[in-house]
């Protein structure tokens, strides 16, 4: 049966143990081999046979095998495909028989590290089980790497295309303000017409539809203004500002909105006092006015947010915690995108425009700034903004 041995936990020169499992069916033979590699300061695991190799390698970990190849039960090659299917990135290195270096030759092409023919010496065993657990290190780290690269990547495609929908839309937005200038002055004037006649025919009707063509320009005129809102000015009018205060101005802005549902909006903590920083308040303003009217729709009746502001380093951050519905994951992924939204179409006036975090992210890429969110879907969201405290090139003489 299977015999676990893990007697010396000595480190090797490159300050890790390693974890060798030895499967050969010839008990004296792997005995006398664990023994002696554990000599040379690792830890040894013995298993008879390939099933027993199998089902130690299920419950524990290990950096490499040194699997015999002829033996009874499931032969080595056999072990070797189910150990190169469930666990890739394990390394193998094969003991052969004296005559069979084209079964060793064969292994290595399936995958395996390298093979020995028996009888081996064990100072060359122990220096291609540490080359074979060197390789192992080495591709585990390429495959954090391709790993953390790919995310990267993912991000900075994110961020181009956030880029050029940004471009595409606020050129829109640009060309379509003009027309929509001229469809709502022309109905203010029809109205005005129609009130001052009695005699003009289904006059019930025509301001129905007057009141619907003013709804959707109004809608079509928010989308537009929230696009425009921060191209308008395109560079950033940097001045000192008392950040608590700009915050505490623009808490007394969204108001009406926290009151009709009965919503808190509080510091926790409070505070320390002033914070003085040099950055845009128009726009600062802006991205705080989406954040807590977001916070707002967020919650139910009687709901809560919470402010709170630190520094960070060379930033101030502010974190707008909700207890509302919060984020699902495959939402999380689009809420920065223009149009993405999932408030209902209450009335043509009251939906969302899917445009406001589209802004944020738009300015706080301007201001050099970040933002971050934590969700947890059904127990509120938290948005947190850093900004540069002092922008370097801009700082006050
Ligand atoms: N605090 C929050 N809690 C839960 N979901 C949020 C929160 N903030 C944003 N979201 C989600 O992100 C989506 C996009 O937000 P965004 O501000 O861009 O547009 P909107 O709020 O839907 O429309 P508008 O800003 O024009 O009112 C929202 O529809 C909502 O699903
Ligand atoms: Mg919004």
């Amino acid at each position: 049966m299977l015999k676990l041995m893990e007697i010396n936990t000595l480190e090797n020169d490159t300050g890790k143990v390693i974890r060798v499992l030895l499967v050969d069916d010839e008990d004296s033979y792997r005995n006398a081999i664990a023994r002696r590699l554990e000599r040379r300061h690792m830890i040894v695991s013995q298993a008879p046979d390939g099933t027993a190799c199998l089902e130690y390698l299920a419950g524990n970990e290990v950096d490499v095998v040194v699997l015999d190849m002829k033996m009874p039960g499931i032969s080595g090659m056999e072990t070797f495909k189910g150990i190169s299917k469930y666990y890739p990135g394990l390394q193998v290195i094969f003991l052969t028989g004296n005559a069979a270096v084209s079964e060793g030759v064969e292994g290595v092409k399936a995958g395996a590290f390298d093979y020995l023919s028996k009888p081996v010496e064990i100072d060359h065993l122990a220096s291609k089980i540490r080359q074979a657990w060197e390789f192992k290190r080495l591709e585990a780290a390429r495959e954090r790497d391709k790993i953390f690269r790919r995310r990267l990547e993912k991000r900075m495609i994110h961020t181009q295309r956030l880029a050029s929908l940004g471009t595409m839309s606020t050129g829109i937005a640009h060309e379509i303000n003009n027309p929509l200038a001229i469809i709502k002055e022309s109905a203010g004037f029809m109205r005005m017409v129609l009130e001052q006649s009695d005699k003009i025919p289904e006059q019930e009707m025509l301001f129905k539809c007057l009141e619907k063509i003013e709804k959707s320009v109004d809608r079509a005129r928010r989308i537009t203004h929230q696009l425009l809102g921060y191209v308008r000015k395109q560079s950033r009018d940097l001045t000192p500002v008392d950040i608590v205060a700009l915050i505490e101005d623009t808490m007394v802005l969204i108001k009406q909105k926290t009151q009709v549902k009965k919503v808190s909006v509080q510091w926790d903590p409070e505070p320390e006092g002033q914070m003085q920083m040099y950055t845009d308040p128009f726009q600062v303003r802006q991205v705080l006015i989406n954040l807590l009217e977001n916070a707002v729709d967020a919650v139910d009746v009687g709901g809560q947010i919470r402010l709170a502001l630190y520094r960070q380093e060379q930033s101030v951050c502010l974190e707008v915690r909700d207890n509302g519905s919060g984020i699902t994951p495959e939402n999380m992924e689009k809420i920065f995108d223009p149009f993405f939204t999932t408030k209902p179409n209450v009335s043509e006036n009251e939906s969302g425009t899917g445009l406001g975090l589209f802004v944020v992210h738009k300015i706080m890429t301007g201001l050099s700034g970040s933002i971050r969110v934590e969700s947890e879907p059904g127990h509120g969201a938290t948005f947190t903004i850093c900004l540069p405290e002092w922008h370097s090139d801009e700082q006050p003489g």
